[in-house]
């Protein structure tokens, strides 16, 4: 068995979300590190020391690019001469809302390829449990070599939260299982080497399975309290007030909060990963597509709110002016990627409304194959409004300000909480 040294070099494949910050960490850590990305632009901006993440400046990567150690590249030639490859390539739904594994595939048999002897091959990526087995390993034995021996196989699921401010790759747990039981040693030396804490997991299946445990999870609960807050709401009992009663219970209860919907390249997506593979299995999972439809059918709830809250102006949503503001999926953050906000936005245009957004963190977002530009939010614009409504409440704004401003504004975040309830809504 080989020891993982900082004299091996690692690639990592996929430098997005995931994998850029497990690349530079990578490289902080005196590793050789060869990064390959698909996406020109994004190794072009590399190149010029940009960095296209929110978690990742621009003087990280400047300070590394400097280091002989370190190359960039959408050319896979390099695989061969790396130690350990780590990949982290999107996992989405296809156009027909199944799971996609054709970019993962893709990575693979590049890897394939070039697999030499004593190379660990670690998949970062989402999957459903067998993935890794069945997709990965099949593919990569095709060339003769054989795993526990020859090369070493692992799953890994990244956990990182972009914009969490308590939790970053560096001190979130990584979870490591291997196609056999040396496999799993190599990648918990590997992660271990990196700083970060590892928990060894008994199977690719189950640490596949813990991923999507984890999502689905989240998605569960967000729809549970989006479902309490649309009851809540017409009940005229306040939800927000209710999750901050209950959330005082030291057991037995974490709070998850109710809004326009669940969004980001994970939660969503994870969900359906599961209930596709459980029903090729032969069963269904019918709380988590209960779930998703709840969650998916928030767009259409806000829209009656807006409906009802021009109505009290005696106003219609068609021809209305609706400013929609923050339209990541979450607060904080730059990634518009299943965004609900956007599904708000598609629905409002086709009822009719004439509707603008904003976002600090986002310039511009496409809906329908048309771009909308942000507009500038100063206080003549959103006066001019018929309702604004408070999607995220990024810490970049100011939110008095906002309402001040506001002829009606609809708080879909509870961050208006204490400001007197004349021409506001709230969830
Ligand atoms: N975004 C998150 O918060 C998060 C958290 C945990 C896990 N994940 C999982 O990690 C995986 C990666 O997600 P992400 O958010 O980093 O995606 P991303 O879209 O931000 O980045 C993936 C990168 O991989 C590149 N790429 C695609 N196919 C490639 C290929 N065959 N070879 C080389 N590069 C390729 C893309 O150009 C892109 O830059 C997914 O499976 C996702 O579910 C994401």
């Amino acid at each position: 068995m080989q020891n993982i040294s900082d004299q091996q070099k690692i690639c990592v494949i996929g430098l997005g979300y995931v994998g850029l910050p497990l690349f530079v960490l990578a490289a902080q850590n005196n590793y050789s590190v060869l990064g390959i990305d698909l996406d020109k632009d994004k190794i072009d901006n590399l190149k010029y020391g940009k960095s296209y993440n929110q978690e990742i400046s621009d003087y990280d990567i400047q300070t590394f690019l400097t280091k002989d150690f370190v190359t960039i590249s959408t050319d896979y030639s390099g695989l061969s001469s790396c130690d350990v490859i780590v990949v982290c390539v999107p996992t989405p739904l296809s156009a027909k809302g199944k799971p996609d594994y054709s970019l993962l595939s893709r990575a693979v048999d590049e890897i394939a390829l070039r697999l030499r002897q004593g190379q660990l091959v670690i998949i970062e990526s989402t999957v459903a449990p067998g993935t890794t087995k069945n997709l990965v390993l099949s593919r990569l034995q095709a060339g003769g070599l054989s795993v526990g021996t020859d090369f070493f196989l692992s799953y890994s699921p990244e956990r990182i939260d972009p914009g969490n401010k308590s939790y970053k790759l560096n001190n979130i747990p990584k979870l490591a299982a291997g196609a056999t039981h040396i496999c799993r040693l190599l990648a918990q030396n590997f992660y271990s080497s990196l700083g970060l804490t590892v928990i060894p997991v008994p199977s690719l299946a189950v640490a596949e399975m813990a991923k999507l445990l984890e999502n689905t999870y989240r998605d569960v609960n967000i729809a549970l309290v989006n479902e309490m807050a649309q009851i809540c709401h017409a009940n005229n009992i306040n939800i927000w007030d209710v999750i901050n009663a209950a959330a005082t219970k030291p057991f037995g209860f974490h709070a998850f909060y109710p809004g326009v919907g669940v969004g980001g390249h994970c939660v969503p997506i994870d969900s359906v990963y599961f209930t596709h593979w459980a029903w090729e299995k032969g069963t269904s999972a019918k709380l988590c597509e209960l779930a998703r439809k709840i969650n998916t059918e928030m767009p259409s709830y806000i829209t009656n709110i807006i409906i009802n809250t021009l109505a009290a102006s005696n106003k219609i949503l068609r021809g209305s002016k609706i400013l929609i503001l923050g339209v990541s999926y979450k607060k904080d953050t730059n990634d518009v990627r299943e965004s609900s906000a956007l599904k708000l936005i598609t629905q409002l245009q086709m009822e009719g409304a004439q509707v603008s957004f904003h976002d600090p963190m986002v310039e511009s977002i496409e809906i329908n194959s048309t771009i909308l530009h942000r507009v500038t939010p100063d206080s003549n614009f959103i006066s001019q409004q018929d309702c604004v409504v408070l999607a995220l409440a990024h810490s970049a704004y100011n939110l008095s300000g906002i309402y001040s401003a506001s002829t009606s504004i609809i708080d879909l975040t509870n961050a208006m909480a204490d400001y007197p309830e004349n021409r506001l809504t709230r969830l």
